[in-house]
């Protein structure tokens, strides 16, 4: 029985969860490098932890019954509106869900003959590919430059048809942490009368504070002409609690588009400004007291550590035989392959150091990799993961490349999933030594090895088998 027949103490469940989370990574400390965004200072996600829980139990649903909604939203809000070019805006739970409005907002306010279709370069993030498949937009997928990264703004330009009502560009992208061509980007999209959405979900709280800091920082932001809307996102490098971003329109008309309301039953009437309806405010609340904590000279100093940490890590990941950083980031995102190691059994061996370094998977031309995300907390450690990165490297060296067995990336593409039940997709993962359930330190070249050499679309109907298995 999941649910207890009688009551328990607070201190139990308590107990209870801190048992859940053991196998849990950390995400204070800076060694895990990806998801968790930590400061450095306690005293700042205290704050925030508290301001949360006050505002927890506030429903954002109806902005007339709690005006401490509104208030919070507008500071919020307008504090991202000043550090990039105005317009005005909408908090949201995350960089998909401001993503998914700014698609929403350009599907409703430009309408097309035919099917709405929105021109993306590959390293866009898969968001952008949610909401198309949410809204019913086609996608045109550019490709970016082989050697930087960044979105050739000519391809951008040659792929808007007269059906195209929105054009990305990302401030940076993820993948390697690279800015797209923004101003170029944005002019051809305005040339064609289409929307222009910059994704700042990344470095839009974190690009201004390293140009502060002395970094050459291109403009990106809504002042860039043809720039129609844009996301940031708080639980980023705004430090926030999970559950924070901002997405802003240059037009007031556009972020109409992006609500919805219903009349239509008979029960209370519906405003929604967001995709969720009924939602805790303890997320604007977060981040609401993380901005008041830090406020402009903390944020200037994370920049500054942040920036300092990045350019130290590029140049020992340069030292180490074998490695290459991969593009020339602005971002504080670092991303680096190898020719001889295999990046996925160096990133399992970091894990077994107790560092969490993220693997991402070849793509379009671009080689398997590893990403790391640098934080203001990093910096104290940065000779310690470039230790762990070089040992790491050696002994994935040492390994050599991950040895699948005979047969199962050819096994894998052609299986016929429909017939599977997530029993049987379990105890076919567990044949190769991956439990999908399991806790604890799961050992993930095998896996990504074998999703690396299959194409996108087997990529995705494996990893959706592989979810449902988790909680099968
Ligand atoms: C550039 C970019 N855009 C959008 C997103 C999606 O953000 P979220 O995970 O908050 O939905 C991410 C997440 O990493 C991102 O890096």
């Amino acid at each position: 029985m999941n649910l207890p027949d009688k009551g328990r103490e607070t201190g139990e469940l308590l107990a209870e969860i801190a048992r859940l989370k053991e196998a849990d990574l950390p995400v204070r400390g800076g060694k895990v490098t990806a998801y968790v965004y930590d400061t450095g200072r306690p005293e700042v996600h205290e704050a925030a932890a508290r301001a949360y829980f006050e505002m927890l139990e506030v429903n954002t649903l109806d902005p007339t019954a709690f005006p401490s909604v509104v208030e919070m939203e507008r500071q919020v809000v307008g504090a991202v509106a000043d550090l990039l070019g105005g317009g005005t805006g909408i908090f949201t739970s995350g960089g998909t869900e401001s993503i998914m409005l700014a698609v929403k907002a350009a599907r409703d306010s430009r309408p097309v003959a035919g099917r709405p279709r929105m021109v993306l370069p590959v390293t866009a993030h898969p968001a952008f590919h949610k909401a198309a498949h949410y809204l019913g937009l086609a996608v045109d997928a550019v490709p970016v430059d082989p050697v930087t990264f960044r979105a050739d703004a000519a391809a951008v330009e040659a792929a808007i048809t007269d059906d195209t009502v929105l054009v990305v560009a990302s401030a940076p992208s993820y993948p390697q942490g690279v800015m797209d061509p923004v101003g170029p980007i944005a002019r051809a999209a305005a040339a064609r009368g289409v929307l222009c959405h910059v994704d700042a979900c990344v470095g839009g709280w974190l690009l201004p504070w390293l140009r502060e800091a002395g970094a050459e920082i291109p403009p990106f932001d809504l002042s860039v002409p043809g720039v129609t809307s844009i996301s940031c996102d708080l639980h980023k490098f705004g430090y926030s609690p999970k559950g924070a971003s901002v997405v802003l329109f240059a037009d007031p008309a556009l972020r109409r588009a992006a609500y919805f309301a219903s009349a239509s039953w008979p029960g209370y009437t519906v405003i929604n400004a967001t995709v969720q309806s009924s939602k805790s405010a303890g997320p604007l609340g977060g981040a609401w007291a993380t901005l008041q904590a830090l406020g402009r000279e903390g944020y200037l100093e994370l920049g500054r550590t942040t920036l300092a940490a990045a350019r130290r890590l590029r140049e020992g990941i340069a030292a180490i035989g074998g490695l290459r950083a991969l593009g020339e980031p602005e971002s504080s995102l670092v991303a680096f392959a190898s020719d001889g190691i295999d990046v996925f059994v160096l990133s399992d061996e970091a894990r077994r150091r107790g560092w969490f370094l993220q693997p991402q998977l070849s793509y379009a031309g671009i080689p398997a990799n590893i990403h790391i995300t640098v934080t203001g907390v990093t910096l104290g450690g940065v000779e310690a993961m470039l230790e762990v990165i070089a040992e790491s490297a050696a002994a994935a060296r040492e390994r050599g490349p991950v040895k699948l067995p005979e047969g199962l990336v050819e096994l894998v593409a052609g299986l016929d999933l429909e017939a599977l039940d997530d029993a049987a997709f379990g105890g076919l993962a567990a044949s190769v030594g991956v439990d999908p359930g399991g806790s604890g330190q799961p050992e993930m070249a095998v896996v990504n090895a074998v999703l690396d050499a299959l194409p996108a679309d087997r990529r995705e109907a494996v990893l959706i088998r592989f979810l449902s298995a988790i909680y099968a």
